[in-house]
């Protein structure tokens, strides 16, 4: 059988730990940042052992599954017309902590995968692997037979896009936990006790809804969670 490509833009913690467990699950990954793809052959061949380093453009025209797994004040540099008709993987986060405050992101009147999606508008947004630090991804690769899954959360506005998205996940090890609609992903946001979560599909949905019944998951988040 023809392997599934999976394409994934930064080639940095995050993008070279999915790029690593994506070729270790039997996945044709495809994996690009800004530098040429010379530069990433070295950290790629170590960090990822089979993924195939390429540029942002040829990654992007050979698959129709792409992980942005960049800085969320980089991905309006993408021209929306070359990711048209694609599933996109939106693993970034608004994190203020790391990545400085933005007025934009700071104002909850749309997440920010909500903002990612009306930015790709032709391309079909779904929010995964945010929640879940790197070290933590990448150590799946490590886990036993006996090992209980963890789970990654998944949120999409539509159902088959949102269905290969878990597939992607249930392949690279997890259980993948489908919170509905797109903003719904503010729950798995930097605030949120979710945010580096590394749990099972129990003990997630739990944190889920422990947080929206507290007054403080009241005050910020329940309201933008279409229960
Ligand atoms: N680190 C985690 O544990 C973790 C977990 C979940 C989600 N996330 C989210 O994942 C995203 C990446 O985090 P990270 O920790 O992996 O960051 P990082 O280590 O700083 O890597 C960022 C990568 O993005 C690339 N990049 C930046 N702008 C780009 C552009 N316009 N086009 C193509 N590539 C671009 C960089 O490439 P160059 O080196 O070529 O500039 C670099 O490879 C963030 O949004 C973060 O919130 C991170």
């Amino acid at each position: 059988m023809a392997k599934q490509t999976i394409g994934i833009l930064g080639a940095g913690k995050l993008g070279l730990a999915l790029a690593n467990i994506g070729a270790q699950s039997g996945y044709e990954v495809l994996i690009a940042s800004r530098k040429p793809a010379e530069q990433l052959a070295l950290p790629v061949s170590i960090l990822a052992p089979g993924a195939k380093p390429l540029s942002a453009e040829e990654m992007i025209a050979e698959t129709d599954i792409i992980v942005l797994a960049i800085p969320l004040s980089k991905y309006q540099e993408l021209p929306p017309i070359a990711l048209k008709g694609k599933i996109i993987i939106d693993a970034m986060n608004y994190w203020w902590e790391v990545d400085g405050k933005d007025k934009v992101f700071s104002t909850i009147d749309a997440t920010s995968s909500e903002r990612v999606q009306a930015y790709f508008s032709d391309s079909q947004v779904v929010k995964a692997f945010n929640h879940m630090g790197y070290h933590d991804i990448q150590a799946v690769s490590s886990y036993s037979i006996d090992t209980e899954r963890k789970a990654i959360a998944v949120a999409g506005d539509q159902p088959e896009a949102v269905e290969k998205v878990a597939r992607i996940i249930e392949d690279f090890g997890f259980t993948p936990l489908v919170i509905g609609p797109l903003a719904n992903g503010i729950m798995l946001e930097p605030g949120s006790p979710l945010f580096g979560a590394n749990e099972t599909a129990s003990k997630l949905q739990q944190l889920m809804d422990d947080f929206a019944d507290s007054d403080k998951g009241h005050d910020f988040f329940a309201q933008r969670v279409n229960q």
